[in-house]
Formats: structure tokens, C-alpha cells, sequence
């Protein structure tokens, strides 16, 4: 793809930009998003590709089955370094197409589903506020990362997949080593470390089956000549460890944070607990963890707006900006828990966070149940909980798409 004609300003066009506030897109994506709903965008190997920032172009283009999403293909963009590892290429269910991506996803999808995913709250509100226990006893200040926002999700993954939660620190810090990697020989000795110990997990569980978990079940089904190959499953396993605990740990760190600033906002969800659900989603919406909710390359040419996206350029579909498009989002970059029960009922949860199409978020149920849990219990266990250093002196992530704090200092 050639780069655009205009170049007045090459800043704007460069992918990714940090943010300056946690819960709003970079201020270039902001100035981007004002100009229309497509884009070209230069990546750090000075490739350009296609940013989609408006939700229903979005939607059309991660709808198309001639958008690809396979990984191993020679053409697929990597947005940052990391994403040029070898052990991304491919990542289970996230980076296949059909049909082996929906032979997969129908293997797990019982285990995410909504009756699941429910009969699991009550365990997860007693982890919940057993956790809020032992903050209250050790005392302020607190880091929400380490204390909460991420033994929440790590500890449920580990539950669901049958990881030995003991092994936390390795996994926690080899994620974190693999998504916030700078280049792509760091996350590939990350990502293969964890690859290693994900392979003796699994060598134990298919020495000893019937154990707990989602990995032991599989284990059980591998069949070399079938659906599920051992080296599927260890991909699978993989990309479940990874998208289990970091997207979900650092959503509950960076809600806290927007509901901290916006006062008002907490006040009505404390005043309200029937709001939890809307707010949830209303967070998902502002805050878009990830940025992007899903990366493709074209197939064949698609016309669309009056542009053609060619075969072989990349697409990237940002988050952030379609969860801003004032078609479907009015007053969009302003945090509004009432949102849903506003004039249009449904545009809350129109947000793209957990993207949309055949990979739309399998663990979508999951997140927003320990979302849900996780702000009520801490709100309500810690009422005048605060920010432990001004907003400015957060550490956030920068650099990648991922957002993020390194740490939560909070006090009470
Ligand atoms: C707030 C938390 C989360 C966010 C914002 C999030 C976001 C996303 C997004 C945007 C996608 C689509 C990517 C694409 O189309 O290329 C996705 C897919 C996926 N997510 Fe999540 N995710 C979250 C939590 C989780 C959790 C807890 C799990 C559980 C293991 C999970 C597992 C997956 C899987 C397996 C896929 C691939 C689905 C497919 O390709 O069919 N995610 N997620």
C-alpha cells in the first residue's frame, strides 16, 4: 500500500500513539477519527496499512470473509516488533480462519458459555473479597495492581484451564515479558518459555487424565489425525493463558482509575448497584483496553466508502475510535454509566472492545462477570478508596497497544 498523499503531518500517521489520558485515545487517533472512518497508517517497519475508525465500517470489514485473520501468511501486517515473533505466527483461534478456526472454537465454547460463566460468580465474589480482606489487614498504600487487579484473573484462569495456580509468578511475568516485549527476539524467548512449561503441563495431565480443568479435558482429545492435534493444544493453552489474565487484569486497574476520576459517575453506581451492568460496559467502551479490537488482511479487493482496500493490505480495526464514532455513541468521549438507558437503549453496548464477527471475544462472558465482581466488592469493601499518587505520576504502558498501569498505588 503507498502512503497517503497528504502528509502535512507525518506524526499523525504513525501507529501506535500513546495515550496522555488512560481511559481516552491518543490525541493523533482523536484528530485522525475527526477526518473520516478509514485511514492509512505507517507501522514501525514502515509498512502502511489501512486504520478503520468508524463502527460501521468496522463492522462491515471484520464481518467479511475476505478479510483474513491467519497469521502464518507471509502478507499479514505486524502492528509492533513483538508481533514479528515466530511464536505468533500462528496463535490458536485468534490467528486461524475457517474452518479449522471454528472446529476449535466449538471445542471450547461450552466451557465460556453464560451458564458457565454464572455458575462460577459466587466463587469468584468469595476470591474477591477475600482479597479486599487482606489489603484492608496489611493497610494503605496498596498496589491494586499486584493485590487485585490481577490475582482476580489469574487465579480464575488457572481454575478454568487447570494451571497450577502456585506457578502464577512464572506465567504472570513470562505474559507480561511476551506482550510488553520491545522486540520480537524478547518475546519469543519469553513466549517459548512459557510454550516449554505449558508442554510439561500438559505431558502430566495426558500421564494422569480425569484431572481438573479445561487442558486435562482436551488433553484427553487429541488425535493426531483428527481436529485437535497436541501442537493445537498447545497453542490453544497458550492463547488462553495469555488472554485469560493480562486484557481482564489491566481492565480492572484502568476501571478503577476512570471511576476514581469521574466522582460523579461512582456515585451513581454505589447509589444504584442495578447500574453495575451498564457501567461495566460503559468502561469496556471508554477505557478499550486493547486498542484494537482485531488486525485482518485483505483477501481480494473490497471496495468500501468510496475507497478499495487492495488484496494484501493490512487492516487494522482500532477500538478506541470506533467506540467514539457520535453515529452510535453520542457524547462519545464523555464516561456515562447511564449510557444504556439513555435515548438509544442499546448504544452501550455497541462498543467493539471484544471485536466483532466469527472472533469476536470468547471469553467475553467471563471478563464481564469478573468486572462486575471485581468493582463491586472493591467499592464496596473500601468506600473511600483514592488514588495513591496524582493521575499524572500513574506508570502506564507505553509503546504498544495494550493499555495499561505497572502499578496501582491506592490508599483509603
Ligand atoms: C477485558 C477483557 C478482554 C478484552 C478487552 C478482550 C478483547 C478481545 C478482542 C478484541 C478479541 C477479537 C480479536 C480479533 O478479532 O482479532 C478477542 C478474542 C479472543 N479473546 Fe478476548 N478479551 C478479553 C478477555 C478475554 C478472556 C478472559 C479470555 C479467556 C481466555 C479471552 C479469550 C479470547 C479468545 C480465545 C479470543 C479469540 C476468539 C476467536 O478468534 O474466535 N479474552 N478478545
Amino acid at each position: 500500500m503507498n502512503a497517503p498523499t497528504t502528509t502535512a503531518n507525518d506524526d499523525l500517521f504513525a501507529y501506535p500513539q500513546d495515550r496522555t489520558c488512560p481511559w481516552q485515545p491518543s490525541p493523533g487517533y482523536q484528530d485522525l477519527g475527526r477526518q473520516g472512518p478509514l485511514h492509512r497508517v505507517r507501522l514501525w517497519d514502515g509498512r502502511w496499512i489501512w486504520m478503520v475508525t468508524g463502527h460501521s465500517q468496522a463492522r462491515r470489514l471484520l464481518a467479511d470473509p475476505r478479510m483474513s485473520a491467519d497469521r502464518s501468511r507471509d502478507d499479514f501486517p505486524a502492528v509492533l516488533p513483538r508481533l514479528d515473533a515466530p511464536i505468533f505466527k500462528p496463535i490458536a483461534i485468534i490467528g486461524f480462519d475457517p474452518p479449522v478456526h471454528d472446529v476449535h472454537r466449538r471445542l471450547l465454547a461450552p466451557d465460556f458459555s453464560l451458564k458457565q460463566v454464572r455458575a462460577m460468580r459466587p466463587h469468584v465474589e468469595e476470591l474477591a473479597r477475600r482479597l479486599v480482606a487482606d489489603m484492608l489487614r496489611a493497610g494503605p498504600p496498596v498496589d491494586l495492581v499486584e493485590a487485585y487487579a490481577l490475582p482476580i484473573p489469574s487465579m480464575v484462569i488457572s481454575e478454568l484451564l487447570g494451571v497450577p495456580y502456585d506457578d502464577h509468578e512464572f506465567f504472570e511475568a513470562k505474559t507480561v515479558g511476551l506482550l510488553q516485549a520491545k522486540s520480537a527476539e524478547d518475546a519469543e524467548r519469553a513466549g517459548r518459555e512459557l510454550w516449554d512449561y505449558l508442554d510439561g503441563l500438559i505431558t502430566r495431565k495426558e500421564r494422569e487424565p480425569g484431572g481438573p480443568g479445561v487442558l486435562s479435558r482436551l488433553a484427553s482429545e487429541v488425535d493426531e489425525d483428527g481436529d485437535l492435534t497436541r501442537e493445537d493444544l498447545l497453542r490453544i493453552a497458550l492463547a488462553l493463558l495469555i488472554g485469560g489474565h493480562d486484557t481482564t487484569s489491566q481492565m480492572i486497574a484502568l476501571g478503577v482509575v476512570t471511576l476514581l476520576e469521574h466522582p460523579g459517575q461512582l456515585a451513581a453506581l454505589r447509589a444504584d448497584p442495578g447500574v453495575l451492568t451498564a457501567a461495566v460496559d460503559e468502561l469496556l467502551r471508554m477505557v478499550s483496553i486493547t486498542d484494537v479490537s482485531g488486525v485482518r488482511v485483505a483477501t481480494e479487493d473490497i471496495e468500501i466508502d468510496g475507497e478499495v482496500i487492495r488484496a494484501g493490505d493490512g487492516v487494522l480495526v482500532s477500538s478506541s475510535m470506533t467506540n467514539r464514532d457520535p453515529e452510535v455513541f453520542p457524547r462519545p468521549y464523555e464516561f456515562d454509566v447511564h449510557r444504556t438507558r439513555g435515548g438509544n437503549a442499546a448504544s452501550g453496548r455497541q462498543h467493539l472492545t471484544f471485536g466483532f464477527g466469527i472472533h469476536q471475544c470468547l471469553g467475553q462472558n467471563l471478563a464481564r462477570m469478573e468486572l462486575e465482581v471485581a468493582f463491586s466488592v472493591l467499592f464496596e469493601g473500601i468506600p473511600d478508596l483514592r488514588l495513591g499518587v496524582p493521575l499524572e505520576a500513574l506508570p502506564t504502558r507505553s509503546g504498544g497497544t495494550m493499555q495499561g498501569v505497572h502499578t496501582l498505588p491506592i490508599e483509603w
